[in-house]
């Protein structure tokens, strides 16, 4: 194994307020601070995979606009290769407007801007970063065709597809055939279960469609492995949580970098339980990201007691 991990994805500023409570309907809150960071389903997970020492191939779109030089240039901080994130023409960066409660949980309302420009034109010129890659990463935050078209290549080369199904949404069966791991919370696997709210009848659904292993991320309860017809439940880890942004992000990212290194699904899933519960102890999205020397300091520590 290379080690090299594709991922077509978003990137966006995230606008961040924190507030005593998410606001109802029609209500205006008083918030205590605003802070903005580097964020974006697609570049979080670069980022937690090149912090844990993946070399990660991005295919993307900026604006051309302030926000984009600053999220190029924080994802190429964590080395991060930008070759095939273009600057849209067109479209401004997406940004994500966030509110985080006392409790750090999130809300998020994301305007795609140029993320949602990617298309399966960009996928086809960045053919080159498939070659010799091991795994690739996507998620749901760029057009459909775009994230098709980067299954249908990886599945070709045979690499390891990884789908993290968010934002939830209606998936045809061609694409989800072509996944070997989907890693969906609870909410996203009810939804692309066609509703059913029943976890072990919803993963049924979703295997029987084609997708051989589901990885339900539970949030503080941890996640269930559903692996063939095996099932393997890892709790989470306790910590303080600060801000939940981007948890899932962090357990996605690391994932794939342990796929991509050659470790089994179990492993590679307690890699994702650990960044995760890392992820949420800190401020910020693409921030929260532990390295690699922390994350094994973590695992070290939490499988000795
Ligand atoms: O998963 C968290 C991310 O979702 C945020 O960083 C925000 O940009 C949205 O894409």
């Amino acid at each position: 194994m290379s080690g090299i991990i594709v991922i077509v994805g978003s990137l966006n500023m995230d606008l961040v307020v924190r507030a005593p409570r998410h606001p109802l309907p029609g209500e205006t809150l008083i918030g205590s601070s605003f802070q903005t960071f580097p964020g974006g389903k697609g570049a979080n997970q670069a980022v937690a995979a090149a912090r844990l020492g993946a070399q990660v191939r991005m295919i993307g779109r900026v604006g051309q606009d302030a926000f984009g030089d600053a999220l190029l240039a924080t994802v190429q901080r964590d080395g991060v290769d930008t070759t095939f994130i273009r600057r849209d023409p067109q479209a401004p960066t997406g940004v994500a407007l966030i509110t985080l409660d006392a409790a750090g949980q999130n809300t998020i309302v994301v305007a795609s801007g140029a993320n949602g420009n990617v298309s399966a034109e960009d996928v086809l010129q960045s053919v080159p970063a498939f070659e010799g890659a091991d795994v690739l990463l996507v998620q749901l935050e760029c057009p459909l065709d775009a994230v098709q078209t980067a299954v249908q290549q990886a599945h070709q080369a045979g690499m390891k597809v990884v789908l993290n199904p968010a934002p939830a949404r209606p998936l045809p069966p061609d694409l989800l055939r072509q996944v070997d791991y989907l890693i969906p919370n609870q909410h996203e696997l009810t939804l692309l279960a066609g509703g059913i709210a029943d976890r072990e009848q919803a993963i049924r659904t979703i295997q029987a469609l084609g997708v051989p292993n589901v990885v339900v991320t539970l949030g503080d309860e941890g996640a269930l492995l559903a692996l063939g017809e095996d099932r393997l439940f890892l709790p989470a880890y306790r910590v303080e949580v600060m801000d939940t942004v981007a948890a899932g992000d962090a357990f996605a990212g690391a994932f794939a970098l342990a796929l991509a290194e050659g470790k089994s699904p179990v492993e590679a899933a307690r890699w994702g339980n650990a960044a995760g519960a890392i992820a949420v102890t800190r401020p910020g999205a693409q921030p929260s990201m532990p390295t690699r020397q922390e994350l094994e300091q973590f695992l070290k520590e939490r499988n000795s007691r």
